[in-house]
Order: structure tokens, then sequence, then C-alpha cells
């Protein structure tokens, strides 16, 4: 190792990490040194002192308040105008080339149980495609419709690179132009021991974790991605999480009012169903908007009533965004980019003193993770345009209850069925409204109500029977 990198370690109080040096292979010593030359050490004593020796207090400001947003029906005729133009430039911005999809699917199935990179769940009610094959589907469909290929750059984690991509090869990139389909993988951090000294989880390696998804601006520079937009013409990128079956990959209103408005960052936001619903929460302060994350929201602005009983901080964030590429090339022009950072107490399984690797029952140290939309308010001008939620949110986080693979399923379900219902087909319903059958559509075929009842019409479907299992 060169003297500046020890000294460097030394300086920033963390020269214990090199304790088992001498019991290293010569291999060993150069893929450690690799590591550490990555690391940021200048900077490690200010994160230790800030966010893990301290309990960071997330500022919340004085003056916040809710954020305004274009309501999803028009309210005033210039505005139903407005959107009709909008619609008109996002399928032209389509139908020119000049929009790429991107998914960050750094996460893994976790917190549902699954092992494996999450985008490679099965979710499909019938057929059980995959996460990633939905995305897929519709990145295809919507390349066929408006005559030019979508670009779709998918951000793993260096976790989950390897599964994700050899996912994708199994599949054949699920017919997708192996040009079109762009990994790659975003940044990491060392864990910290709630002592503020970095974690090791071998003699050789430190503890490392994926550096959230605010690691994506910067990764998609370094990565050679923006690159590959500015050479392909591709000017605006439509982001959404990996964990969401039902988003529109691409949603001509959403990014033609973007461009109309000028936004450098976008943003759908959705009512909440309630106050304590666990979505980032839009606000305002000193002219900036920003997200608020549920567990950071204090509970009296979460419980803050309008006159009319509805809830102040109604907007929250099912994290669809459109960012324009120029912002993300002026955000990370220098090569750096520094989001804050999140304090994460997590149980890291990592070596003990006397060098034995060792799996703690309570959380023992600290992850620090960025999020994306905390460049909200590095944008001069940021749009927010009000979604439906059962047309775009279905999000797969745990394995049972609220926002499970079970009430995922039974959304795509509904989504499709009001779609056939509209193409005329005749769909049975329980009491309650809900759907009495499972019905899957490939979103290879349908991206929109129009593509249904082509499919209705190619296929003569008239009626689904109570009880049925169909996939189209
Ligand atoms: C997230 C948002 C929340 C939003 C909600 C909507 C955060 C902190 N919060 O909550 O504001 O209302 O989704 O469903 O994001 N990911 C990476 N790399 C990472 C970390 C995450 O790619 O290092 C990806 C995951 O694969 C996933 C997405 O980011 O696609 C969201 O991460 P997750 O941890 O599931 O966020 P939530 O707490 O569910």
């Amino acid at each position: 190792m060169n003297v500046e990198l020890k000294n460097a370690i030394i300086a920033a109080g963390q020269g214990e990490l090199l304790k088992f040096w001498d019991d290293l292979t010569e291999a060993e010593k150069s893929a450690f040194a690799g590591e550490l030359a990555a690391v940021d050490w200048a900077q490690i004593p200010r994160l230790a002192a800030e966010y893990v020796l301290k309990r960071p207090e997330m500022a919340i400001p004085d003056d916040l308040t809710p954020a305004e947003f274009f309501p999803l029906a028009p309210a005033t005729e210039a505005q139903a105008e407005l959107y009709r133009r909008a619609e008109a430039k996002g399928i032209e911005l389509l139908k020119n080339g000049k929009v790429c999809c991107l998914t960050v699917a750094g996460g893994q199935g976790t917190r549902l149980g699954f092992d494996g990179p999450k985008g490679t769940y099965p979710i499909g009610p019938v057929s059980g495609r995959t996460l990633f094959s939905y995305f897929a589907g519709a990145v295809a469909r919507a390349s066929e419709k408006y005559g030019k290929p979508v670009n779709w750059y998918i951000m793993t984690s260096p976790i989950n690179r390897e599964a994700t991509e050899s996912y994708f090869k199994e599949q054949n990139y699920f017919g997708l132009s192996r040009e079109n389909v762009f990994f790659f993988t975003q940044g990491t951090m060392p864990a910290f021991g709630l002592d503020g000294k970095l974690l090791l989880s071998s003699k050789s390696s430190l503890a490392l974790s994926p550096d959230g998804h605010g690691g994506t601006l910067l990764a998609l520079r370094k990565s050679g991605a923006l690159d590959k937009m500015i050479s392909d013409g591709n000017e605006y990128i439509s982001y959404f999480q990996v964990d969401n079956p039902l988003v529109p990959v691409v949603d001509p209103r959403f990014i033609g009012l973007h461009a109309l408005e000028n936004s450098e960052m976008s943003a759908i936001m959705l009512s909440k169903t309630n106050s304590r619903e666990k979505l980032g929460n839009f606000c305002v302060s000193q002219g900036r908007t920003m997200i608020i994350e549920y567990s950071d929201l204090p509970d009296e602005l979460a419980e803050k009533r309008n006159p009319d009983g509805s809830l102040s901080f109604i907007a929250g964030s099912p994290a669809i965004h459109v960012l324009s590429r120029s912002f993300v090339e002026k955000l990370t022009s220098g090569g750096t980019l520094q989001l804050p950072w999140h304090r994460a107490d997590k149980k890291i399984t990592c070596l003990d003193a006397d060098g034995k690797l060792f799996t703690p029952a309570e959380p023992n140290g600290v992850k620090l993770e960025s999020f994306i939309f905390d460049a909200l308010p590095l944008a001069a001008k940021v749009m927010i345009l009000e979604g439906d939620r059962a047309e775009v949110f279905a999000p797969t986080k745990n394995a049972t209850g609220v926002d499970s693979a079970e009430s995922c399923r039974e959304m795509l379900t509904a989504r499709n069925a009001r779609r056939l219902e509209l193409a005329g087909v005749e769909i049975p319903r329980k009491i309650d409204g809900s759907v009495d059958a499972v019905i899957e559509i490939s979103p290879r075929l349908v991206l929109d109500d129009a593509d249904a009842a082509g499919l209705v019409n190619a296929v003569g479907l008239k009626k689904i029977l109570p009880g049925e299992k169909v996939a189209l």
C-alpha cells in the first residue's frame, strides 16, 4: 500500500482497519488496497462525527408548506388545453427518441422474503412474470408504438449486478435489442460501527453497502450512461423504482408537461390514503421543493388538516420522476455530487476485535444512504403532477398486507379489468365492486387503454367468467 493512502487512513482515525494487514496474501493486500483507495478518507471523520457519534437531527424547516401540484383532472379549460399540449409534446418527444427509462434496482427482495434481485421477483398474477419482465414488455411496446427504441437504464448495486445481468441474458433481454439495455452499478459507502470506526467484513475487505438511490446521479456519469444518452439524443429520463409493476414506464402527458414547464426534475404525486402512509411528502421551504420522508415528517405536520378536514400535507411520492439529462449533467459536472446522507441503524455482520466474523442480534452499526429526491431542491424548476393511484402505483414491498405482493397482484387485476371494461368486455364483480377473477395482460401487448381496446378487438373477447383466471 502506498504511504499516502496509509497516512490518510491513519489521519482519518481508522488505522485499526489495517490491523490484520500482515496476515494477508499479496493478492488480498492488493485487492484491499484498491478498495481502500476508493474511500474519500478526508470525509470520514466528519461523517463519523455528524452522523454516527451523534444522531443527526433531521432539520425540518420552520416555514414548511405543502407543495403545489397540477391536479389529475384539469381545473380550468386553460389547464385542459395545457394537458392536451403536454400529451402531444410527450408523444412527439417519444417519436423523436428523446426519452429513455431508468429503473433503480439496487434493492434485494429481503423484505419480501425473496432471495435475489428484487426485479426477478415473480409478480404476474397468472403467469408469474417477474417485475423486470413487466418493465421490459412495456419498454418494448413503447418502442414499437412510438417508432423509436426507448433506451432502458437499469441501476443495480454491486451485490446484485451479476445476478441481474445473468437473468437478462437467460431471458434473452426479453426480446429487446442488447444495445438498448444498459446496466450500471451504484456506488458504495463503508459502514460504521456505533463508535465511529469503520467495520471490516473480512481481514481484507470493508463492510460496504450500496450508497442509496441518490447514488444514481453520479453513477450515471461514472458508468458512461450519460455519455450514451448524449450520443443517442436522449434528453429526458423517465425514472421509476423496481418495486412498482403498475408504473407507466413512459407517460406522454407527464414527460410533455415536464418539457413545457421547463422543469429540471418532475414528480408524480398521489393523495395519501392516511396521514401516516409510508410515502415521502412533497413540501416547500424558501421557495424550494423537497421531499420529507414519511419517517421524518413531524406528527403535527402529518396530522395537520385544512378547514375542510383534508390533510394539509396530502401529496405523497410514489417515486416516479422525470429528470432532464442536462440537470444530471449539471449536478455531476465536477465528477462529484454530495447529496445529504441519511442514517440507518442496521445489524451488520463484521469482524470482531479478534478478527472473528460475528452476526449481531441488535443493530451494531450505521449505514449511510443518499436519496435521489434530495436533488429536487437543487433544481431551478420542479413540476409536480397528480397521478391516478389505481393506474400508476402498486408497490411490492412486503410479503403480506399493505404494499405486498398480494395487494400488488390485486391492483394489477383491477387495472386490467378496468381497461377491458372500457373496451366493452363484461367483467364479473363481487358485491363490494372488486373483480371476481384474476386477469393478467401482457405489457408487451398493452401499454394503455387504446392498446387494450385493440387487443380486445383482435381476440374477440366478450366476457370473463366469475372465478376465471385469464392471461392475455
Ligand atoms: C421509497 C421512498 C419513498 C416513496 C416510496 C414509494 C426512499 C428513501 N423512500 O420508500 O419516499 O414514497 O419508495 O414506494 O426511497 N434502491 C437502489 N439502491 C439503493 C437503495 C434503494 O437502487 O441503495 C432502489 C430499490 O431497489 C427500490 C427503490 O430504490 O427500487 C426504493 O428503495 P426502498 O428502500 O424500497 O424505499 P422505500 O422505503 O420503500
